[in-house]
């Protein structure tokens, strides 16, 4: 054990929606140096919301050089680091020429809503309430697949790509591994995602884990003119080549999960019937429920929890996703000025005693799990003149907790049991207000690690596991267990359900807002 604690080291980019990191852990899963970068969201219009490719990639680069000279300062080099993993924003989707790398188009992220009427136009098509039993996923503006068709139908250069067979496709971690390979100029550009960003497209089999026809015809993709991924599992010392230049040159990439998913595993959630909410950007439950997918009949998605190979059978999760956490908070410091950091929202959410009967549906890019709302917009109930910045403030972090709450009863229906703990992580878990909230509103206590990079340490368990770090999950069982804080319920139920009626109440209300 003392080896693997001071020797063997393993690193994690973690390419989120609005910041990249990269961290580098010991064999006990401790951090021991990192760095990061918060780099330019971009809103060209209303519902748009981009990244230019080339930031993320040099955020991602830039964090690598940062946190190895801290490293360095440690007495460690790159010789210490078996491998790292890779973890990313899911969905957002990345477009680029195969013979040369090159970006065909900013990447449009999962947030964005621009599909709005495509979607529509797809719900209205023969087959379209079938493909969920293959893809786990329901027809919105979320996923890659109408992200991608989007690209085709309206950006010349992308439609020109696609018609000529030179279109690349790929989520984030696609193009990050890619292009730290090298990209277009490798000896063998490698081309790849695992299974858990792929089960985020619609285009993957959610049973066999590959591209299934029936999918891709239904978007009209045809798989001869464009450049899909390979699909892999989560977990392996070969498929994701290694790092061609800069601090890392020649360390292996050996892990890659969709960010929830890393979470899951960061969390060591590895048996069914667990589950962690993951507050950042947006937020997202993941319930581990085994070896086989259960397609939700209660509007939650059917994802790949982790795929860690090696003859292991792949987990899956039911997944209630979110779209608005932190970004509400982002929301009231840029728009709204109402606090100049994020840490400020506890402190004028706790300026007052309660919402003040303010209730804020922050449905910003309409409403997800598991409402499914694509034309909710925005909207905020109760102001009188009473009113002050910390009833908003209150209403914005209590939004992220009743939808979790939809979420959890939607779980209780489709898997038949209640959930007794729900770990959390991520930006706003740092919260206790929130914390508290969301153990009144959903009245199961609510567990907190001390170490919250979860998500970066999931993905370092992937690379971890494959090259010999770890041996097997087992092993894992005491990484991040201490300095836990539990927030148990304290509202009566009556008051709990109460107070879910009127938010209940306030969705249905910030529907239709067509035009
Ligand atoms: O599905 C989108 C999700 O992966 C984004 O995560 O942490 O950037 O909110 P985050």
């Amino acid at each position: 054990p003392e080896e693997r604690k001071n020797h063997w080291f393993v690193g994690s980019v973690d390419q989120g929606t609005t910041s990249s990191r990269f961290l580098i852990f010991n064999g006990e899963g401790d951090p021991v140096a990192s760095h990061q970068i918060e780099f330019e969201n971009l809103y060209p219009k209303s519902g748009w919301h981009e990244h230019d490719p080339m930031t993320l990639l040099n955020s991602v680069e830039e964090c690598i050089e940062g946190a190895m000279r801290k490293f360095q300062r440690l007495g460690f080099s790159k010789n210490d680091i078996r491998s790292i993993g890779i973890t990313n924003q899911r969905e957002t989707t990345l477009v680029w020429d195969h013979e040369t790398g090159e970006p065909l188009y900013n990447a449009v992220v999962w947030s964005d809503t621009r599909t709005k009427s495509l979607v529509r136009d797809l719900k209205a098509k023969d087959g379209a309430d079938a493909i969920k039993d293959f893809c786990g996923l329901p027809l919105s503006t979320y996923p890659s697949s109408v992200k991608l068709l989007w690209l085709i139908e309206n950006v010349e250069a992308v439609k020109q790509a696609y018609e000529e067979g030179r279109l690349a496709f790929g989520t984030v971690d696609t193009w990050l591994i890619y292009k730290l390979n090298g990209g277009a100029q490798a000896e063998s550009p490698v081309h790849v995602t695992d299974s858990t960003n792929a089960s985020r497209t619609m285009f993957m089999n959610i049973r066999t884990l590959q591209y299934d026809d029936k999918l891709l015809g239904f978007f009209g993709i045809d798989r001869t003119k464009v450049h899909l991924p390979k699909i892999v599992p989560s977990s392996d010392p070969e498929c994701f080549g290694r790092i061609a230049s800069g601090a890392l040159s020649g360390v292996p990439i050996a892990g890659c999960l969709g960010d929830q998913s890393s979470a899951l595993v960061g969390q060591c959630g590895f048996n069914p019937g667990q589950a962690k909410n993951t507050y950042g950007t947006g937020c997202f439950l993941l319930y581990n429920v085994g070896t086989e997918p259960v397609i939700s009949q209660y509007g939650l998605l059917s994802t790949v929890a982790y795929d860690f190979g090696q003859g292991r059978a792949p987990v899956y999760a039911l997944e209630g996703s979110i779209a608005v956490a932190g970004a509400g908070v982002t929301f009231l410091q840029n728009n709204l000025n109402f606090i100049e950091n994020a840490k400020q929202i506890n402190d004028l959410a706790e300026s007052v005693p309660d919402n003040g009967g303010v209730v804020f549906v922050t449905a910003f890019s309409g409403l997800f799990a598991p409402y499914w709302i694509d034309d909710a917009k925005g909207t905020l109930f109760g102001i009188t003149q009473h009113t002050q910045k910390g009833h908003i403030a209150r209403a914005t972090l209590e939004a992220t907790c009743f939808q979790t709450k939809a979420i959890l009863d939607a779980m209780e229906k489709d898997s038949g049991c209640k959930l007794k703990l729900l770990a959390v992580d991520g930006g706003l878990s740092n919260s206790d207000l929130t914390m508290q909230t969301q153990a009144d509103i959903s009245g199961i206590p609510v567990d907190r690690p001390a170490m919250c990079e979860t998500t970066a340490l999931g993905a370092a368990i992937a690379a971890g596991l494959a090259t010999g770090v770890w041996s097997d999950t087992t092993e894992l069982q005491e990484v991040n267990r201490t300095g836990r804080k539990v927030f148990e319920p304290k509202i009566s139920r009556k008051c709990a359900e109460k107070r879910f009626k009127k938010w209940n109440q306030a969705v249905q209300m910030s529907r239709g807002w067509l035009q």
